[in-house]
């Protein structure tokens, strides 16, 4: 049986960078509050004409350049993201592949907000295991400067752009393997976090209302109270069923929504404040990316190093979560 194995992780940020105080110069807001609240102090927003296709490719560049692989080897690539080039067709996963020039490759696009990228890790997973791919390229890549309203404070503090892509390829050695995944998704919250315009469940009478048609709102406080309690569950299920103690973690890559969120699972799961991995602060929230981005940063400043255990940990719009047990395995 082929086995899948996490082989290497990219990653991109837009240089112009969006202040707190940037922030309060648009809305009634202030660095203190959204410091306090979310931990943010900054996020990245990417050019009017770098989409993001362009931040996908970039990431994966990395990605395959750090795995070894020639692109031939590639034989798929998933994108997982909220904010595509183009909301109906084609694909960002097929405008990225034939960017890095990938040929004919399968490619496509999931939505499952910020748990997008534990999503797509599944997918991959699966196909590998299945014997149908051996080489995925993996994509979170979010442009949500595009999908958010600058004039509400409740939602605008949050969001910001990048991308961070990850090579999953075929393995014989279950050492190097990509433990166990969880997802979930529950429609009910629906309400919580959407955009609930712009699709084929609204109606636009005047052209304005079409221009502002996706852009994100969010029931902030209810969010919190329901991602705080299921990803505690998640990550708890995950372990426990694997037999894993959290000491035996050694990096908890949880999506960077709020400070006080990924403060409460970690304290939950008696983790100690070295395994919890944190880029809010400098990045915000970039749904689909923030997984990935994550993990690029530990493995840019050194951290992160091969045979060494993650848990990812993933919730959002949907609602969605999901929790994933995943050893660096980079071909030496
Ligand atoms: O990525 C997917 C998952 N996303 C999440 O899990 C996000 C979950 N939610 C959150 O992170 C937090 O709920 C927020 C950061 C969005 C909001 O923090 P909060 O502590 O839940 O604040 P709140 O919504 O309960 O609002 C408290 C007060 C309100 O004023 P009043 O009614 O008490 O007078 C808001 O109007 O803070 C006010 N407020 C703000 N004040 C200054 C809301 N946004 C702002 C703001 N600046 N940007």
């Amino acid at each position: 049986m082929a086995y899948a194995a996490f082989r290497s992780i990219g990653a991109y940020a837009p240089s112009k960078v969006l202040s707190n105080d940037d922030l309060a110069k648009m809305v009634d807001t202030s660095d203190e509050w959204i410091t306090k609240r979310t931990g943010i102090k900054e996020r990245r927003i990417a050019a009017n004409d770098e989409f993001t296709s362009d931040m996908g490719m970039k990431a994966a560049e990395k990605a395959i350049e750090r795995s070894g692989l020639d692109k031939s080897e590639i034989d798929m690539v998933i994108c997982a993201t909220i904010s595509p080039d183009y909301f109906c067709m084609p694909s960002t996963a097929t405008i990225i592949s034939t960017k890095l020039g990938l040929g004919n490759v399968t490619a496509f696009d999931i939505s499952a907000a910020c748990t997008g990228f534990v999503y797509i890790l599944s997918i991959a997973k699966a196909f590998i295991e299945s014997g149908m791919k051996k080489n995925v390229l993996i994509i979170g890549a979010e442009k949500l400067s595009a999908i958010t309203d600058y004039t509400d404070r409740a939602t605008c503090i949050l969001f910001g752009d990048g991308a961070g892509a990850a090579i999953i390829s075929a393995t014989d050695n279950k050492d190097e393997a990509i433990i166990d995944i969880h997802t979930g998704a529950d429609g009910q919250f629906a309400d919580l976090l959407m955009s609930p315009n712009g699709g084929s469940g609204s109606f636009h009478d005047t052209l304005e209302q079409e221009a502002t048609s996706c852009f994100m709102q969010m029931k902030g406080n209810e969010t919190f109270k329901v991602a705080v309690k299921t990803l505690t569950k998640d990550v708890v299920e995950i372990l426990k069923e694997n037999n894993i103690q959290s000491s035996d973690i050694k990096h908890f890559v949880p999506h960077q929504a709020n400070l006080r969120i990924i403060k409460a699972v970690g304290d939950a799961l008696k983790l100690e404040d070295e395994q919890v991995v944190l880029t809010v602060e400098k990045y915000g929230n970039t749904s689909g990316a923030s997984i990935p981005m994550a993990i690029n940063d530990i493995y840019e400043s050194g951290r992160l190093q091969a045979g060494e255990l993650m848990l990812l940990d993933a919730f959002g719009g949907g609602l969605t979560w999901g929790s994933a047990l995943v050893p660096f395995s980079p071909l030496k």
